[in-house]
């Protein structure tokens, strides 16, 4: 049978993982409404083509060799509700104006992957949320149930993954249409403004940048008499984590002509520090697919399971295939990442490199609200960067969590946002988010401390 796939020594198929446990899962009590809707997910078209997500792999190879950065962003829980044209637009905007900043400051060229088009599903910590007196299944992630706080809402509904896919689908669709419209064309980084941020400071950095870049688009393309790449425009890729499984197997799909079998529900699928054990159902599914796939590595793991998790995801050692994203937060970065960075390298296997340096990071105020201070997530990544440094190792790619609103729910940065400002625009309901313009800070103090190693 063509899609029964010989990864490493046990045959892999794309409903493997249901011999194993399967954690954060809703519990669906209506089987066959269930069954129902995953074969009409299944009969669907794909989202995104085999050869996009192969190019892609060749992309993450080139950030992996430290000659391209990776710069993956976008909501913690992308909501239905917020499938709109503007909130989309802007989400994209500010990913296109900070990898300019990159591209400029890290001399090098940027591929860019949002965390959208399927970002549906949470795993939490805790199944159940109680309120007062009453008990409800957790929310977990609009593909699932609702975050409203009613026994109607929180109950897992089967319905929820065929609109989970009608509603990636009409991001992805706006995505590429932004794109091919020239909306993201580098020619034209005025159409990007810059919307709420209204810091002199960040705009004249910004403009310099802009001015810098489009100096050297027209010098480049008076010496060669061409345009510059049309590639080099649009590419924007999709992500996000593959936590349900039962909906992951509806969209993975056989390629036509190969033996490869593709989750064409995404280009870059990933396993999320819950989830990352080499026993999970999750570990199985992923390491069978096409896709290049990454892994949240967060400070519970030893060394050794990392070593064998390298191994197991990408036993043929393909450069692009394995992107590891630590997430160990700014407390423990220094004590952890360099042996897991040498762990990593003894294994021989080639793997990319990103710093996540939000989710190690999250605090609790005495309220009640989630927050994540900037100075903190600043010092893991510049920490990121000098270990790597040190270890003569690559930092080829960041992972936020940001919005192109104007929200209030990390603290820190240049305006100075405080604990009690936190309530004035704080939408998520899951984690807190970068703001655009803490965004874009991040950028400009990502390449400062690039070019102070
Ligand atoms: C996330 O990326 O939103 C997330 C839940 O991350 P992690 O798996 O690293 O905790
Ligand atoms: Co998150």
């Amino acid at each position: 049978m063509k899609d029964i796939v010989s990864t490493g020594r046990t045959p892999w198929t794309a409903s493997s993982w249901q011999q194993r446990h399967a954690v954060q899962q809703p519990e669906y009590t209506d089987r066959s409404e269930l069954k129902n809707v995953l074969e009409r997910v299944a009969s669907m078209p794909p989202l995104v083509t085999p050869w996009e997500v192969r190019r892609l792999e060749s992309l993450l190879a080139e950030a992996a060799a430290g000659k391209r950065f990776l710069l993956q962003g976008g909501d913690c829980a992308e909501l239905f509700s917020e499938c709109q044209p503007d909130i989309i637009a802007n989400r994209i905007k500010v990913l296109l104006q900070m990898s300019l900043v990159l591209i400029y400051g890290l001399h090098m060229p940027v591929v860019r992957v949002g965390r959208f088009a399927g970002q549906y599903a949470k795993p939490r910590s805790s199944d159940f949320e109680t309120r007062g007196s009453m008990t409800l299944p957790s929310y977990r992630g609009d593909i699932v149930n609702g975050v409203e706080f009613t026994k109607t809402s929180r109950k897992p509904d089967p319905k929820r993954l065929l609109r989970a896919y009608h509603h990636a689908a009409a991001t992805l669709n706006h995505v590429r249409a932004l794109g091919e419209g020239g909306f993201a064309d580098l020619h034209h980084p005025e159409y990007w403004d810059l919307g709420f941020v209204h810091q002199d400071a960040l705009r004249t950095e910004y403009q310099g940048v802009v001015d810098a870049i489009l100096e050297a688009i027209r010098f480049t393309e008076a010496v060669s008499s061409e345009r510059m790449s049309e590639m080099e425009r649009v590419s924007f890729f999709t992500s996000h984590e593959a936590l349900l499984l039962p909906f992951e197997e509806a969209l993975t799909r056989p390629d036509s002509h190969s033996d490869d079998v593709f989750n064409l529900g995404t280009h870059f699928p990933w396993i999320g520090m819950r989830t990352s054990n080499m026993e999970s159902a999750h570990v199985e599914f992923l390491r069978g697919l096409a896709n290049p796939i990454a892994v949240k590595v967060g400070p519970g793991m030893e060394t050794s399971e990392l070593k064998s998790l390298v191994r197991h995801l990408n036993p043929d050692a393909r450069p692009g295939r394995l992107t590891l994203i630590a997430r160990l937060g700014q407390a423990q970065i220094g004590s952890q990442l360099p042996d897991m960075i040498r762990a990593v390298s003894a294994t021989g296997v080639p793997v990319l490199w990103s710093c996540d340096p939000m989710h190690g990071n999250t605090e609790t105020l005495s309220n009640g609200t989630k927050t994540r201070r900037f100075e903190t997530m600043l010092t893991e990544l510049e920490e990121s960067l000098d270990i790597h440094h040190a270890e003569k190792s690559v930092l080829g790619g960041v992972h936020l969590e940001l919005t192109g609103e104007n929200v209030t729910e990390c603290t820190g940065g240049a305006r100075g946002l405080q604990d009690q400002d936190l309530e004035r625009a704080y939408q998520s309901q899951v984690d807190p988010r970068l703001n655009s313009e803490q965004a874009l800070e991040m950028a400009f103090a990502l390449i400062r401390k690039v070019r102070s190693l």
